[in-house]
């Protein structure tokens, strides 16, 4: 086993533009294989960064303030993780190396949205059908938050990103600049991921179908679930700090695991963003639930922990909620924090009590509402194969907002698993959850429910991209569908789940058409 604790956390160099265009800022991001130390005891690892970097470079934008990025591709022409091409879009035709970027969580055009058939191979040797142009433009029109980008491309996400194709975008604004929080070098970025290895270093992705079936080798699997967990690409790393506030921006970047954080000698977080922007007050949490692409902003006070060693833990089971709890000895750990830097300057930050003027939307103001469920069959080996509404991608679209409508989605979970539902473009607010009877459901198709509308936990009162749909539960999400008409997707951000078909594209279009 790994030892933990030994390699101290990185922290992703900040990307500066190569040029300005127009007075907007022009960054030029290369795909490339690299070899990278992920922990002491490990041999180099083979991974695909953001011009080399597992996790990419962090991006810092303002609001309003629109950059452009040329991403391309120097990978290889091979790919070094095992592709199912039973999977759609990864069939025998389609190239083996193929990505194309989505900036999760960015309010932005389709055209630069990174749809997942706008793919293309290195040097843009061939491009998917959808494939839009080179240079992406990112608006920026947006609350500061974190996003994030990473890999979309159709049938491989889940390869691509545990290659190691993500990193953080980080968008400031005035009003997050005015607050007192800590910043500088008291305000860390956080990806937290899961991974396993060979003892030669390389990274390890089952390829076994589960359960087994003939002639259909390698194959996607389930769910992912690494064997240690990583943050910002080392191996259970520690930090240094000063007995003081830091500010953490925490994104779960896995492929499948849910996160249950806690610190081992109980300081709280105190959570004051969620994936779309800051709270409107802080809330104070022991305890924080992440699914895959979820975030949270916190700030952590370490001014009472001098001198301590705190572990970040995890407890969330996997599948969740019904799977097997983390080992606490392994897949339990997270990373440690060890008070044992001298206070540079007294600590001049704060946390605010009131942090954004958040408004929240009232079910009155929905024109439409729609109920999807999330499901669940077996293919035609047996295999798990997960669905919105019973739908597989290549099925007609179904959801078509008009541009400026408002609309109540209440997601009917009918499987065993909470699925974390992301839309591209929007940021929406949770209304509610409400339990009913799955097996009512599974004899006479209808939904009984069995107990009120329960509305959301303190610190996802605030605008949110991706939900958790807890299973035998209607999560209801509203969302005003602006400022883009075109064409987008929806999808459970569980990667396994995304690549084979619980992703369908959605459209917003301009009304009148
Ligand atoms: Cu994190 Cu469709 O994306
Ligand atoms: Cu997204
Ligand atoms: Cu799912």
């Amino acid at each position: 086993m790994l030892e933990q604790f030994v390699d101290r956390l990185p922290i992703m160099p900040v990307i500066q533009p190569q040029s300005f265009k127009d007075q907007i800022p022009f960054y030029e991001v290369t795909m490339k294989e690299s070899l990278l130390k992920l922990h002491r005891d490990l041999p180099p690892t083979r991974v695909w960064g953001y011009n080399g970097l597992f996790p990419g470079p962090t991006f810092q934008v303002f609001r309003d303030h629109p950059v452009r990025v040329l991403w391309k591709s120097d990978l290889p022409q091979k790919h070094f993780l095992p592709i199912d091409t039973t999977v759609h879009g990864a069939n025998h035709g389609a190239p083996k190396v193929r990505t194309v970027v989505h900036l999760h969580g960015g309010v932005t055009p389709d055209t630069s949205d990174g749809y997942p058939e706008a793919w293309f191979t290195p040097g843009f040797q061939q491009v998917g059908p959808y494939f839009t142009n080179v240079v992406y433009e990112y608006p920026n029109g947006q609350a500061a938050t974190n996003l994030w980008y990473h890999d979309h491309a159709m049938g491989i996400t889940r390869l691509n990103i545990y290659a190691g194709l993500a990193g953080m975008y980080i968008v400031h604004d005035e009003v997050e600049l005015s607050l007192p929080l800590p910043r500088g070098e008291y305000e860390i970025p956080l990806i937290i991921q899961d991974r396993s290895f060979h003892d030669d270093g390389s990274l390890y992705y089952p390829s076994e179908p589960t359960p087994p079936v003939e002639g259909v080798d390698p194959s996607v699997i389930p769910d992912f679930f690494g064997k240690t967990n990583l943050v910002n690409g080392k191996v259970w790393p520690y930090l240094e700090v000063e007995p003081r506030k830091y500010r953490f921006r925490i994104l779960n970047g896995a492929n499948a695991r849910f996160y249950g954080l806690s610190l081992s000698n109980g300081l709280p977080f105190v959570q004051i963003g969620t994936d779309q922007g800051l709270l409107e007050h802080p809330v104070t949490v022991p305890y924080l639930l992440l699914a895959p692409a979820e975030r949270a902003d916190v700030v952590i006070d370490f001014s009472s922990s001098a001198g301590e060693e705190i572990v970040m833990k995890n407890d969330a089971a996997s599948p969740f909620p019904q799977g097997k709890k983390p080992n606490p000895k392994t897949t339990g750990v997270v990373m440690q924090f060890r008070v044992k830097k001298e206070l540079a300057s007294k600590d001049q930050s704060s946390v605010p009590y009131v942090l954004s003027n958040y408004h929240v939307m009232s079910e009155k103001q929905a024109n439409n509402e729609r109920s999807l469920t999330l499901g669940m069959r077996p293919d035609q080996y047996g295999r798990e194969i997960h669905l919105l509404n019973d739908d597989l991608w290549i099925d007609p679209i179904t959801e078509k907002p008009g541009l400026g409508d408002t609309e109540i989605w209440s997601l009917v979970n009918l499987s065993k698993a909470t699925h974390p539902i992301h839309l591209h473009l929007v940021k929406f607010q949770i209304l509610d959850r409400q339990p009913f009877d799955g097996d009512v459901y599974e004899k006479e198709g209808r939904i009984e429910t069995t107990g009120p509308r329960v509305k959301p936990d303190l610190n996802e009162r605030g605008w949110k991209d991706t939900v958790r749909a807890n299973p035998k539960e209607i999560t209801r999400i509203i969302m005003k569908f602006t400022p883009y008409a075109g064409l987008f997707v929806w999808h459970c951000h569980i990667l396994e789940h995304e690549d084979y078909e619980m992703m369908r594209p959605y459209q917003v279009v301009l009304k009148g058409n």
